[in-house]
């Protein structure tokens, strides 16, 4: 048995040797399937997949029990399980894509992760502790680079895979909780319009940048109801369960403000399509009514300590007491301001076959084969 097996597998081998020798020749590169989508992500801690643990600072989740539930060890993402691109990664037949810090992420083809914890679209937000917007599109002008040259042998070159390419933005939610938090002059100095103009202007500066660099596609996810959040109702509102409405119309003016602004750069920059996630829907549906989903608590997180678990002492890194719930896939929240596993694969699945109450004018899986 043993002995017929080896020849014939050898067999094989060598015919795919011989058929490679035909086809990969003047192309020694990565196969990949013809329409192959890669997926470029930008944003903060809802999307950061580990590039924090590379740099100097307080905004990591690299420690228990964050990871807990699905990875088995703290990857240095924001919850006990998989963040929403994850989701959307495997939806759309990629593999996880991997953190631009990371050391060992060499292979860019499937695309790559930017996003940092406590970023935001202003260069002021947490500065000095983040990889802020700007330096995100920096660091995609290198990618793009390095595709230039190991993407030029596939079809259509690495021009053709760029505007393929699906780039989803998360950004805006610390640009508006962090002046709550410490003083921001550039918040005190400005009304809430103008600081809102700031927040867009900015992250349209950066939307220019990637669509000069070849991207095409996007999904841009709007900010979602930030004054619920248990962080907000321990912090700022002292225990209160009710939301925090300056930071509810902040987050509303943005969303106005940035679903306006997508509207205009359609008409303006050509072959550019984009799709707008209304992340402050889909958030208040699964805080209201989590039983639908098959959550049994929508608003004390699972992990940290005070009210609503709203205190960020989760994994007590420092030191301080915390708590952590049983089952984290009952919770929306898993810390005081980051969702589970379980609701993430719920927000990705409202996205990936979405429709315009959650995402318009296209879902997630229209966005990859248009
Ligand atoms: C904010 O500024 C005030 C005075 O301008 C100061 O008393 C306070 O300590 C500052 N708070 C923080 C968190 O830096
Ligand atoms: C970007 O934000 C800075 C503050 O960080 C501000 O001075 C600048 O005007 C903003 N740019 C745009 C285009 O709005």
């Amino acid at each position: 048995m043993a002995a017929s097996k080896f020849p014939s597998s050898l067999l094989v081998y060598f015919i795919v040797i011989a058929v490679c020798m035909q086809i990969c020749k003047g192309n020694p590169k990565i196969p990949l399937p013809k329409l192959h989508v890669p997926l470029f992500i930008f944003g903060d801690s809802l999307f950061d997949a580990g590039n924090n643990n590379y740099i100097n600072t307080p905004f990591q989740s690299n420690f228990w029990p964050y990871g807990e539930t699905f990875f088995n060890f703290p990857t240095g993402r924001f919850s006990d399980g998989r963040l929403i691109p994850d989701f959307i990664a495997k939806y759309a037949n990629l593999p996880f894509i991997h953190p631009y810090l990371n050391p060992t992420n060499k292979n860019y083809l499937h695309g790559v992760n930017f996003a940092s914890a406590g970023a935001g679209a202003l260069v002021e937000t947490q500065q000095g502790f983040v990889i802020d917007l700007k330096t995100q599109l920096s660091y995609f002008n290198k990618v793009r680079k390095v595709f230039e040259e190991v993407g030029g042998g596939h079809e259509g070159g690495a021009k053709a895979l760029l505007s393929r390419a699906v780039y989803l933005i998360n950004i805006g939610s610390n640009d508006y909780l962090a002046p709550f938090l410490t003083n921001s002059t550039l918040f005190q100095s400005h009304s809430p319009q103008q600081y809102v103009d700031l927040v867009i202007g900015n992250l349209t500066t950066v939307i220019k940048g990637i669509y000069k660099n070849g991207g095409r596609k996007f999904a841009f996810f709007g900010v979602g109801p930030l004054g619920c959040f248990p962080l907000v109702k321990a912090v700022i509102l002292q225990g209160k369960d009710e939301c925090f409405d300056e930071i509810t119309e902040l987050a509303k003016l943005h969303n106005k403000h940035l679903y306006k602004t997508l509207l205009r750069l359609e008409k303006k920059l050509e072959g550019f399509v984009y799709t707008y996630v209304d992340s402050f829907t889909v958030v208040i549906e699964l805080l209201n009514n989590p039983a639908k989903y098959g959550l049994k608590e929508g608003k004390v997180a699972c992990c940290g300590s005070g009210p609503f678990r709203g205190y960020f002492s989760c994994g007590g890194r420092n030191g301080e007491e915390y708590k952590l719930c049983n089952n984290p896939s009952q919770h929306l929240f898993f810390d005081a301001t980051h969702f589970t596993d379980k609701a993430n694969q719920l927000y990705a699945e409202l996205l990936w076959n979405g429709n315009l109450q959650t995402i318009k004018p296209y879902n997630l899986k229209t966005l990859f084969h248009v």
